[in-house]
């Protein structure tokens, strides 16, 4: 069966372009049934209509609440009949309740080696550390931010004079490599969330 994935954004969307472009394999276990954006203004929003891709705009501000906004976010992932979530550069907080409900369902990028370098400005956080390897990482989503157990990672090297540009420029490299070997992963069944730990098709892995 070939899963209908969600794709969740803000704004330039190069992740959701390599996700539609991996997703066009005859073979590739997953199809982009729907990209919805939390910005009206997200640059991703007329990639994915060029690619032909239904889109939807639900802006944040437009709700009291982040239970609200989440709300009307669960009822365009019905209405599309999606079964895996990727966020994909998605920079809202999403409700515990909403992320239980996709527990196990719902993959997130983070360009940094989690768990190292949480949140904001990972590249800037890996510099100011002085570590020589740096990366990103493929997880299932888990209502503490950036925490959730691993499925994939990719490292490169820091190397002398970088700066956060040209770290984050390597990194978003390999991200555009790595997430669709990640969300095959999960639609093949290969990895899945078992309690707090991801179970790769047979043996479980450390989260
Ligand atoms: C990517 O580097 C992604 O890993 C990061 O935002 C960028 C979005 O770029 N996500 C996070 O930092 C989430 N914590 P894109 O819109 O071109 O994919």
């Amino acid at each position: 069966m070939t899963a209908r994935v969600a794709i969740l954004i803000s704004g330039r969307g190069s992740n959701m372009r390599s996700l539609i472009e991996a997703t066009r394999a005859p073979d590739y276990p997953a199809r982009i049934a729907l990209v919805v954006s939390n910005r009206a203004d997200a640059a991703g929003l007329d990639t994915a209509a060029a690619a032909g891709i239904p889109t939807a705009v639900v802006e944040h501000r437009g709700f009291p609440d982040r239970a609200a906004f989440d709300e009307a976010l669960a009822r365009e992932l019905d209405a599309h009949e999606i079964d895996l979530v990727c966020l994909a550069g998605f920079m809202r907080i999403l409700t515990e309740s909403f992320v239980e409900h996709w527990r196990g369902r719902m993959l997130n990028i983070h360009p940094s080696l989690l768990p190292a370098f949480k949140g904001l400005h990972p590249h800037a956080q890996a510099l100011a550390a002085g570590v020589d390897r740096h990366g990103c990482t493929v997880h299932f989503v888990v209502p503490e931010l950036d925490s959730g157990p691993t499925i994939v990672q990719a490292t490169v090297p820091v190397l002398p004079g970088d700066d956060e540009a040209s770290l984050a420029a390597r990194v978003l490299a390999e991200e555009h490599r790595l997430y669709p070997v990640g969300l095959a992963m999960v639609a093949r069944g290969e990895a899945r969330l078992e309690g707090g730990t991801t179970v790769f098709a047979g043996k479980a892995a450390a989260g």
